[in-house]
């Protein structure tokens, strides 16, 4: 009996499979080197890839999957003994989950192609529980198995084993080879997605069944895996089908073979490699389960961060956000960035607040560049109409140092939000130490005299000494502060423009703090050096007398303090004007000269009061004081005020704007 089948030999090259006869009982020999094309028997799952692969199964979970060859062999000799024969098959496992699949494949030599009662997963598509180890199924199997059965007690998860009838192994080995040179064993995994390489040599005279493995790249190694003593003759009928099974469980393997030969009395022809298709790309299997269940959750993931990101990004952005305008490039130099005001005043935090004036908080801060200690002043101003003139009006204000002067160091502007940035005064605003409770440490004569010599040296020079004319408009204790060698250093000079809404500055609303506002100035809302004189004066016999410009606490039922002084002066006993807090403490000739000086800077009329200059000059003794006239001394500030149509007591019904501003002291 001979046969050829060239049609096997002609299409493409991937395969080759010849068979020939021996001499007695048709010794067959064949080769597949891929198979496309090829005429093999498969069910199941099992299938010719486009690419000549045979896939066994396909990721299909619970799946089996035959390919035989297509005619039966005969394998007995005349004597009824089983015949030598040798097959090698490359064969490679792959899965989506890396380094994990189930169940596994194995060769096998069976009576028949029918398969169909056998079961998948741990059954490997062989057999069924009911007839598992039957004898009468006469199969021989060589197994590979990845998972560890206990029913079939295999050795472990990574085995190769011979079967007879049934999965328990009458014999197992872990995966591997022996190393030809040095003898000693190495495993390889069933698992790894490599291709790999098995050869199935019986002997009939030996009886004996040897199974060898080795990576793709190796030779055949000498020492065999398994090397077995079975007599197969009880096991393989007369004619019998050669194939392969193969089955999976809850893990979408797939499992290949790759090339094939076989030959009967004879060493299976070699396998050559090269020639063999390529498995496809490990993991590239359409979705897995893994990837359904984490690839949404990374991209969800994924998108949050991103998400929560931007957000945090967008966040501290409109944290730090700040309006800047064309205009405004010029005054580079005077400008602080939010986020370094925002960082020095640890982000305006309530312990960092300083006070509250009428017009906004003010905050201590530390510069991180510089280590300088600022206070920074947050306004609240809506228009932006006369805004570049007050900005510019700043930034010329920043450049006038004096030291009784508080140094402006720089603005920033946001929406709805003017900074002020100034040098830090650590000892507070004056009216602090004035108007403290009984008892405790106040001012003494000395340092307020250097106090009111300080800040009239200061006004002089706003009014005097700078290059222009300088009108500070809210002159009062409060706005005087202390700085680390308790130097009296005026404050505010020069703002209360902004609080005109940015309107004409010849404007008629008054801008002041009740009590300091020259009556002209409450008249026709037009501040001068003078009306800065008043201010000043009243400051004076505040500082003095310790008194509040309009205080309901007097000794009798005066309520204005110019008044009230004035009263003692015509009654000859100034000193009982001075601050009983002194304790009698103090020079009386220079406390008399201050409440003089005082009554004189806020005298009624403009023409009787002294500038800043001459001011100056009497503290400093340069020129001596004039004596206050008769004249001088009958007006009555309250009954005057209330003749141009004021009365302190209903204040706010006739100037609204005026209390609104003076905040509420
Ligand atoms: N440069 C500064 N250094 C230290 N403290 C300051 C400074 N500027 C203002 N303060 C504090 O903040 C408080 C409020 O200031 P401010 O708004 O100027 O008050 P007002 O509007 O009544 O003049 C002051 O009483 C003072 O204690
Ligand atoms: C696997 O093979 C079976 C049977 O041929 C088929 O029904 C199934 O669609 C295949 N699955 C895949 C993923 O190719
Ligand atoms: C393939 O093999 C089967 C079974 O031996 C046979 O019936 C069929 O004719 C063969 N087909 C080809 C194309 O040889
Ligand atoms: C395969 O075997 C089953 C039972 O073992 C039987 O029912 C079925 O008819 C057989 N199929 C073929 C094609 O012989
Ligand atoms: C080989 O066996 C050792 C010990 O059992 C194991 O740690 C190693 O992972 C195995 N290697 C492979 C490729 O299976
Ligand atoms: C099987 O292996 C043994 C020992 O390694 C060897 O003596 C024998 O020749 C081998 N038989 C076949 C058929 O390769």
């Amino acid at each position: 009996m001979k046969f050829f089948l060239p049609w096997l030999l002609l299409p493409l090259g991937l395969h080759l499979a010849s068979i020939s006869t021996g001499d007695s009982h048709g010794d067959i020999q064949f080769l597949y080197l891929g198979f496309v094309g090829t005429n093999l028997s498969v069910d199941g799952t099992a299938a010719i890839t486009t690419n000549g692969l045979l896939e066994l199964t396909n990721g299909t979970l619970g799946s089996k999957g035959h390919a035989f060859y297509p005619s039966p062999l005969h394998f007995l000799k005349p004597n009824g003994m089983v015949q030598s024969f040798s097959v090698a098959f490359v064969f490679g496992i792959r899965s989506s989950y890396l380094s994990m699949t189930r169940q596994g494949l194995a060769f096998v030599v069976a009576p028949n192609m029918n398969f169909s009662d056998a079961l998948a997963n741990q059954y490997l598509g062989l057999t069924n529980i009911a007839k598992n180890n039957n004898p009468t199924n006469h199969f021989f199997a060589i197994e590979l198995d990845t998972v560890q059965n206990v029913e079939f007690k295999d050795i472990d998860s990574n085995h190769v084993g011979i079967d007879i009838n049934g999965l328990t192994s009458i014999e197992a080995h872990t995966v591997g080879y022996y190393d030809d040179i040095s003898g000693t064993f190495h495993n390889l995994s069933l698992n790894s997605g490599n291709a790999m390489q098995v050869w199935v040599d019986y002997s009939g005279e030996a009886r004996q069944i040897n199974v060898t493995m080795a990576s793709l790249e190796m030779e055949k190694p000498a020492r065999s895996l398994i090397s077995y003593t079975y007599d197969l003759s009880t096991v393989i009928t007369e004619s019998a089908y050669i194939g392969f099974s193969s089955s999976t469980d809850e893990i979408d393997s797939r499992h290949y073979i790759l090339g094939w030969s076989f030959s009967m009395n004879r060493p299976a022809p070699k396998i050559d490699v090269a020639k063999l298709p390529k498995l496809p790309p490990n993991g590239k299997k359409p979705h897995s389960k893994l990837l359904e269940i984490i690839l949404p959750i990374a991209i969800a993931l994924f998108v949050t961060l991103v998400g929560a990101g931007i957000i945090l990004l967008l966040r501290r952005r409109m944290r730090y956000v700040e309006l800047k305008e064309d205009w405004e490039v010029e005054f580079g130099p005077h400008r602080f960035s939010y986020k370094d005001l925002y960082h020095a005043t640890e982000g305006f935090k309530n312990k960092n607040l300083l006070g509250a004036g009428g017009f906004g908080k003010v905050y201590k801060g530390v510069l991180k560049s510089s280590k300088l200690e600022i206070a920074v002043k947050k306004v609240s101003h809506e228009s932006r109409q006369g805004m570049k003139e007050f900005i510019s009006e700043v930034v010329s204000i920043g450049r006038i140092r004096h030291r009784n002067l508080v140094q402006l160091l720089g603005y920033c502007r946001r929406k709805g939000e003017l900074l002020l940035v100034y040098d830090y005064m650590s000892n507070g605003s004056l009216d602090k130490y004035l108007y403290c409770v009984e008892g405790k440490v106040t001012l003494n004569w000395n340092e307020r005299f250097r106090i009111i010599k300080g800040i009239a040296s200061g006004l002089l020079y706003l009014h005097e000494k700078w290059e222009k004319v300088v009108i500070h408009r809210d002159i009062k204790a409060s706005n005087v502060l202390l700085d680390s060698e308790m130097n009296g250093r005026l404050g505010d000079f020069g703002l209360a423009r902004l609080y005109d809404h940015g309107t004409d500055l010849q404007t008629t609303h008054a801008v002041g703090t009740m009590g300091y506002m020259a009556p002209e100035l409450i008249c026709t809302g037009k501040a001068s050096p003078l009306t800065d004189v008043f201010a000043f004066g009243i400051f004076l016999l505040e500082v003095t007398c310790g008194k509040r410009p309009v205080d309901h606490n007097m000794d009798d039922d005066r309520t204005v303090l110019v008044d009230w002084v004035l009263k003692h002066l015509r009654e000859g006993s100034l000193t009982e004007a001075v601050d009983t807090r002194l304790h009698g403490d103090y020079n009386v000739d220079e406390a008399c000269f201050a409440l003089k000086l005082g009554l004189l800077c806020s005298h009624p009329f403009t023409n009787e009061r002294p500038n800043m200059q001459q001011v100056m000059q009497y503290l400093d003794s340069e020129l001596p004081l004039p004596e206050l006239t008769h004249a001088d001394l009958s007006f009555d500030m309250l009954s005057l005020m209330q003749d141009e149509g004021f009365d302190p007591f209903t204040l706010s019904s006739s100037i609204g704007t005026i209390s609104s501003i003076s905040g509420g002291r």
